[in-house]
């Protein structure tokens, strides 16, 4: 079916100037933006963000990282948008990512890793409703 994802483009590729080169992988692998906004977080919106992960010992650093410069929030769109995306992404650790994947060829570690994306179509629905009005997203 044709679901949607959210996805984040992270300070270190937007640093680099990436966004360009991440988004053509995102189309190329089938994915429509559908919305898309940059932004710079504030402290309090990373953490609220990531709050699932507030216990997590990497907590502060994550949310510092993603406070530190412009990100690009996007939602996605596609035939299985979650895993299509998650495929495209590659594991989080970049070490650990396969050939092809925007983490392979963009991240620089496990916590700069260039790319968030959902990892449920429930967890989608929240974190789209976080950063985005019904209105901003144009299918
Ligand atoms: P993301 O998909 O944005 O969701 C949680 C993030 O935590 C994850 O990507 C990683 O970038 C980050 N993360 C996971 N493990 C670590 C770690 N050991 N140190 C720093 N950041 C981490």
């Amino acid at each position: 079916a044709v679901t949607r994802t959210f996805s984040i483009i992270k300070p270190d590729a937007t640093k680099r100037n990436l966004t360009g080169k991440i988004n053509a992988k995102l189309e190329d692998a089938g994915l429509r933006i559908v919305a898309q906004k940059r932004i710079h977080m504030t402290k309090a919106q990373a953490e609220k963000f990531y709050e699932v992960h507030a216990a997590r010992p990497f907590y502060g650093e994550l949310t510092d990282f993603m406070s530190s410069a412009p990100v690009v929030v996007q939602v996605l769109e596609g035939e299985d948008a979650v895993a299509k995306n998650r495929e495209v992404m590659g594991a989080t650790n970049p070490a650990e990512a396969a050939e092809g994947t925007i983490r392979k060829e963009f991240a620089l570690s496990i916590g700069e890793n260039s790319v968030h994306g959902s990892d449920s179509e429930e967890n989608a629905a929240i974190e789209i409703a976080y950063f985005f009005s019904g209105t901003e997203i144009v299918g």
